[in-house]
């Protein structure tokens, strides 16, 4: 079976370009895959953090894995911030990184130019402490978004280079991400991703919204001009649209055109809101019924499972670099 690491920041609210891009296919890939899933709180505070609010929503973003099909019986959840190798591995590969390497990463260089002279040295390092995570459990592939592929770049990087100076003790990793789901892009604005952080509420679909909020985001979403439904990169609004039509309603982007042919966008759009919908309101009831004790149980499982492991992997990589 082959090894699969990923993650999501317990910061912000997950919306469904998270799902689309990350979560969902690690659902399908864990019948497949030996699949560890790590809630990364010690990324989340490479930005300032309440303490109050980063707890709860570590505690709700495994929830969400959860109510997403993620079973703890064939995956293994948790928290990375209770396996403390993750941080004693990234000071190693620190010690090999290079500021070549990190000086070129966008998300960086994004998010440090809002913070100017306040970034942190952990947001910098932030590339190093991923690497961290995949390197330490042997993982072959790693899923997500199309905006993390570089990230997993460095960690390929890394690997060899600890692999070439000390000896064969990390498995190069590939990144894998999904055609059409790599991308979700902004509903106000289909040029630039859906993201968490954007200004404006009618940029995203959070997995907490009501069926209203979805019809209500899903009509304002941008469209192309033109009145008919087609799938083309000349209609980048109705294609995005089309793309998360097809995901939430598995059928293809041709079938959904078919479907709506001689129809207008206010058919198309109350279809694909009853679509996100049809998702979401189960998920969310999956969600309600899941109490904090039984996901910090699974939790707490999970971080014995993959201290065993990370352990392991830390005695070769210690013993490999002299350290006594
Ligand atoms: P983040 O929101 O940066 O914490 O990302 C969590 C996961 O969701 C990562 O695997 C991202 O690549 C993925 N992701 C974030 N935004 C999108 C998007 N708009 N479309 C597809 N995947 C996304
Ligand atoms: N940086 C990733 C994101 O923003 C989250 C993440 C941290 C991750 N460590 C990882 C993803 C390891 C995959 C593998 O989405």
């Amino acid at each position: 079976m082959q090894k699969l690491f990923s993650g999501v920041q317990p910061s912000g609210n997950l919306h469904i370009g998270n799902y689309l891009g990350a979560v969902k296919q690690w659902v399908a890939l864990q019948e497949q895959s030996e699949s560890i899933l790590c809630v990364e709180d010690l990324h989340a505070i490479t930005v300032p953090q309440d303490p109050e609010v980063l707890r709860k929503k570590t505690l709700e973003i495994a929830k969400i894995y959860l109510a997403s099909g993620i079973d703890p019986a064939k995956s293994t959840l948790f928290v990375q911030s209770h396996v403390s190798a993750h941080s004693e591995l990234a000071w190693i590969l620190n010690t090999i990184a290079r500021m070549g390497d990190l000086d070129k990463m966008t998300q960086y260089k994004d998010k440090s130019q809002k913070e100017g002279e306040t970034t942190s040295i952990g947001l910098y390092d932030y590339p190093v402490l991923m690497a961290a995570d995949i390197l330490l459990y042997d993982t072959e592939v790693v899923p997500v978004g199309d905006d993390q592929l570089q990230h997993i770049e460095l960690a390929r990087t890394l690997a060899r280079r600890f692999n070439e100076r000390f000896g064969e003790t990390f498995v190069v990793p590939e990144g894998r991400i999904q055609k059409e789901g790599a991308r979700i892009m902004g509903l106000d604005d289909p040029t630039k991703k859906m993201s968490k952080s954007a200004p404006s509420e009618y940029n995203y679909i959070s997995l907490t919204d009501d069926e209203e909020t979805v019809l209500r985001k899903v009509k304002k979403a941008v469209t192309d001009s033109g009145t008919d439904i087609t799938y083309s990169d000349d209609r980048p609004g109705l294609k995005n649209l089309i793309n998360i039509y097809s995901l939430f309603g598995d059928k293809t982007p041709d079938e959904i055109v078919t479907m709506y042919e001689g129809q207008g966008y206010g058919a198309f759009k109350t279809g694909l809101a009853s679509v996100i919908s049809g998702f979401l309101t189960p998920f969310q009831e999956r969600l309600a019924a899941i109490s904090d004790d039984e996901v910090k149980a699974i939790l707490e499982a999970g971080a014995v499972k993959a201290r065993a492991q990370a352990e392991a992997k830390m005695k070769q990589v210690r013993e490999r670099v002299g350290l006594l």
